[in-house]
């Protein structure tokens, strides 16, 4: 089934190294804090006049070179994400100014991907001008849901009708593709409020839909109201009702599903940059609460704000001393870091090729023969006859139960 020895680690086709270098830089600020949302993000209300964008924006900038200095040699990125929190509540010159450095310190191909996101209601022209200005030619939109009711559930700032204002806006501005962000599960949601919520957005015209399972994380006010049982948690069934309803209407409306939550109309559409985190491949991360992956070394920052800041502002950077050296020292990057990171972890390669597996397998293409870690024939068997995997050419996918029971999927692949 793999390519034997260390092959799937070496010299990889489509995973690993091979997928590209990404660059993901994260804006903690939002309006509110949604009542689901587990990201490293602080409200700073409607008028955020006393928000630290220009110190929060400058710390990215002297980070990111920062980190550019400090593991150079690196590859020629080709995807950047800019994600939060919500990016779209920083002012016009200073999402100039961000983009602008990215450019500078980042050695950006031409055709990368540059992708921004937006939140509906701020997705406004300044915004997605200064966007085009700086480079960026993609837009993430959260537009979670048509339905009033579940975006108030979702505790959301907007309606429907601000969303499709912001993808018209998006279009104006110049900005060729642009994504739409969806939950479906909302307790309260109705299985014609799903079907009405597809149909809005496969009109919209747009080239990709991301539309998630709603998940519940402890520590979140959604967490603790089905801990404390005053929240129904999403049913199980009902989601793969709902999983099988958008893959009926996005697929009737053009929309190719590649990979568990996403759709594109056609190849080129595809997220590129979310294909690099599902084939394992290597990024750095700048800003809070950001993950970095460097060839089984992986890294992330602290998430408080003022930490962060006040870390950079000393001469700190979230980049650890020697990423991928093998005998680095426990904690030598912690130390070299002076605060910025929140942790980091060497994948050995069992962990590596359990989560290439688990990753890639959330892919409708599934992984590559060449990039298969080793896998026992018997286990393969099993799995296929579970009902879980399948192959064809080579390549080994998920069946889509088995999209269902990934854990299950790749327990039973690896030894
Ligand atoms: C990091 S958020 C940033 C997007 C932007 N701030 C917004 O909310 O419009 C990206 C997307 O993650 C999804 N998301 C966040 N928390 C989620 C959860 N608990 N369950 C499912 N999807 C979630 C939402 O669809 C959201 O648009
Ligand atoms: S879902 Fe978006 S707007 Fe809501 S808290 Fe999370 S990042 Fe902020």
């Amino acid at each position: 089934m793999s390519a034997p020895g260390r092959h799937w680690l070496a010299s990889p086709v489509e995973s690993g190294a091979a997928a590209g270098f990404g660059l993901y830089v994260h804006v903690p600020f939002c309006s509110h804090r949604c009542g689901y949302c587990d990201f490293a993000t602080v409200a700073v209300g409607e008028r955020p006049a006393d928000a630290p964008f220009e110190r929060y924006v400058e710390a990215l900038v002297v980070d990111l070179a920062r980190q550019v200095a400090r593991l150079a040699p690196l590859p020629a990125v080709t995807s950047v994400f800019v994600g939060g929190g919500t990016p779209s509540l920083l002012p016009a010159d200073l999402v100039e100014r961000l983009l602008g450095a990215i450019r500078r310190e980042c050695d950006v191909v031409d055709g990368a991907e540059f992708t921004v996101e937006a939140n509906p209601e701020s997705a406004d022209p300044a915004f997605l001008e200064a966007l085009v200005a700086g480079g960026a030619e993609r837009v993430s939109i959260g537009a979670q849901s048509w339905t009033p009711s579940v975006l108030a559930t979702l505790e959301r700032g907007h309606d429907a009708a601000a969303v499709e204002r912001a993808v018209v806006a998006a279009r104006r501005a110049g900005l060729p593709r642009v994504s739409v962000d969806l939950i479906h599960g909302t307790p309260g949601e109705r299985e014609s409020d799903w079907v009405a919520t597809l149909d809005a957005v496969a009109g919209l015209g747009i080239d990709h839909v991301s539309a998630y399972a709603l998940g519940i994380h402890p520590g979140t006010p959604f967490g603790r109201a089905v801990a404390a049982g005053t929240m129904a948690p999403p049913d199980d069934d009902d989601l793969r009702v709902r999983f099988e309803l958008a893959r009926e209407r996005l697929g009737a409306a053009g929309f190719e599903h590649y990979e568990l939550s996403n759709w594109a109309r056609g190849t080129a559409a595809r997220s590129r940059h979310n294909v690099l985190y599902w084939r394992h491949g290597d990024y750095l991360g700048v800003g809070v609460g950001a993950h970095a992956h460097l060839d089984g070394h992986r890294w992330w920052t602290t998430r408080a704000i003022e930490r962060y800041l006040s870390a950079v502002e000393s001469g700190g950077t979230g980049a650890p001393a020697s990423p991928g050296a093998p005998d680095r020292r426990a904690g030598a990057g912690a130390e070299a870091s002076e605060g910025v990171l929140g942790g980091e972890e060497r994948l050995s390669e069992a962990e590596r090729a359990t989560e290439r597996l688990l990753l890639g397998l959330r892919l409708a293409d599934g992984i590559h023969p060449a990039d298969l870690p080793p896998i026992d024939p018997l286990a393969l068997e099993d799995a296929l006859a579970a009902g879980l995997v399948e192959t064809s050419c080579g390549r080994l996918r998920a069946t889509r139960d088995g999209w269902f029971l990934l854990d299950e999927a790749v327990a039973r692949l690896t030894p």
